[in-house]
């Protein structure tokens, strides 16, 4: 029985609708354990440049920091490319300010949703990874020079004409400290690590997987393989199910995931928790968030679906508050729900009942104050 400080930063378009439900969600958590979270709510993205004239403030970073973990909703609306500042700006601050380098994104295919794949459902049986998506460097990062860290990609008039650049720079111990992770994740999983890079063609990759052949020599009972991020993406669907660890580079991560949630059935079932070396009282500092965006497309009418961040949330006490059976007390009720029947829109099967944003948490609400362990 404890008591736990969450900063809640639900951002734009879906985000509060998914939100809200992760904290219904985690209200019954607290019922039933005899927990009491305190949720602290502050505003990023396009909400916190509207009231607060920039992406996220300096206020909401300190409430994060003050906090055993933060659960975000998404940020964004329909992309402004040319706007000067953006509202992804939030996330940058928070995954680099608080040093969340390594991004993991669970993928598991649940047997009653084989059928809502676009996938073939012999193909999909039984896939169970996780990608852990470097998070602070790589291209996202892209720095001009070395000697100006941090400095962001830029269009440029030259002499020749207008340019643009990114730069995809890793440094010898970033790499090494994801690897890590994923080795020491993958020794407690099916032992077997994918490192993903472009090593053909950039020497970022080529650095990654020096590095990597060298951590992995640290992990002899961990089966090790590399693979070229196009192949990734093709073996991805077309044999899902070899998959243990996967780690990667930032962008290539991110792409690959999106890639990777029709396995589950739906970008709605994503969750991700973002982590970095600093504790708290209680356990890991993290950021948790769904792997979708704002949805601006369904946003404001009851269409999201709130699992990816439901289970986010169950992340969040797994790591973060070290609640390890009130995490699994939230995964087998959304487990149950999706048995029972219930869908939203993503998902909508003939002959399963389709359910709106809230209903939906509704009834995974209460499958938690029924679930036995
Ligand atoms: P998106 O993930 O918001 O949406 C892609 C598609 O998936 C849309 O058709 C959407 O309706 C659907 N979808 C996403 N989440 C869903 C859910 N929970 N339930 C049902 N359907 C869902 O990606 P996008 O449209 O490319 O981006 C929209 C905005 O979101 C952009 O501004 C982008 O920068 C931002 N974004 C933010 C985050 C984040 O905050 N972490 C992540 C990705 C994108
Ligand atoms: C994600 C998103 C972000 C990313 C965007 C919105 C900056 O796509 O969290 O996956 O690329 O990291
Ligand atoms: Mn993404």
């Amino acid at each position: 029985m404890g008591t736990y400080t969450i900063t809640v930063l639900p951002g734009d378009g879906i985000g509060a609708e998914v939100t809200t439900q992760a904290i219904e969600v985690l209200k019954v958590i607290g019922e039933r354990y005899g927990h009491t979270f305190t949720f602290h709510q502050a505003l990023v993205g396009l909400a916190a440049i509207a009231a607060e004239g920039e992406p996220i403030s300096d206020a909401t970073i300190q409430l994060c920091q003050q906090s055993d973990a933060i659960l975000l909703g998404a940020v964004g609306g329909i992309p402004q490319p040319d706007a000067k500042v953006k509202p992804e700006q939030a996330l940058f601050r928070l995954r680099k300010g608080l040093q969340f380098f390594a991004n993991l994104r669970p993928v598991r295919t649940q047997k009653a949703l084989l059928d809502a794949s676009t996938i073939k459902p012999e193909v999909l049986q039984g896939t169970d990874l996780l990608v852990v998506r470097e998070l602070t460097g790589g291209l996202y990062y892209g720095h001009l020079e070395p000697s100006t860290p941090g400095k962001p990609s830029e269009i440029r008039q030259t002499a020749n004409g207008i340019e643009a650049i990114d730069t995809l720079l890793y440094t010898e111990a970033e790499i090494e400290r994801i690897l890590r992770v994923a080795f020491d994740i993958a020794k407690g999983r099916h032992k077997k690590v994918t490192s993903v890079d472009k090593a053909n063609v950039l020497s970022s990759s080529v650095l990654w997987r020096r590095v990597a052949n060298r951590v992995a020599a640290d992990y002899p009972d961990v089966t090790f393989e590399h693979l070229l991020v196009d192949a990734c993406a093709m073996h991805l669907i077309r044999r899902p199910t070899s998959f243990d660890v996967i780690v990667t580079e930032n962008l290539f991560g991110d792409i690959l995931t999106d890639e990777a949630s029709m396995l589950a059935g739906s970008m709605g079932m994503l969750p991700s928790a973002s982590l970095g070396t600093r504790r708290t009282k209680h356990g890991i500092f993290g950021l948790y968030e769904p792997i979708h965006g704002s949805a601006p497309d369904i946003a404001g009418q009851d269409k999201a679906n709130p699992i990816a961040t439901i289970l986010s949330a169950a992340m969040l006490l797994r790591y973060s508050l070290e609640l390890s059976q009130e995490a699994d007390a939230i995964e087998t009720a959304v487990e149950q729900c999706i048995n029972a029947g219930y869908r939203t829109e993503d998902l909508r099967e003939e002959g399963k009942e389709v359910l709106g944003t809230k209903a939906m948490g509704q009834r995974i609400a209460s499958a938690v104050a029924r679930v036995t362990i």
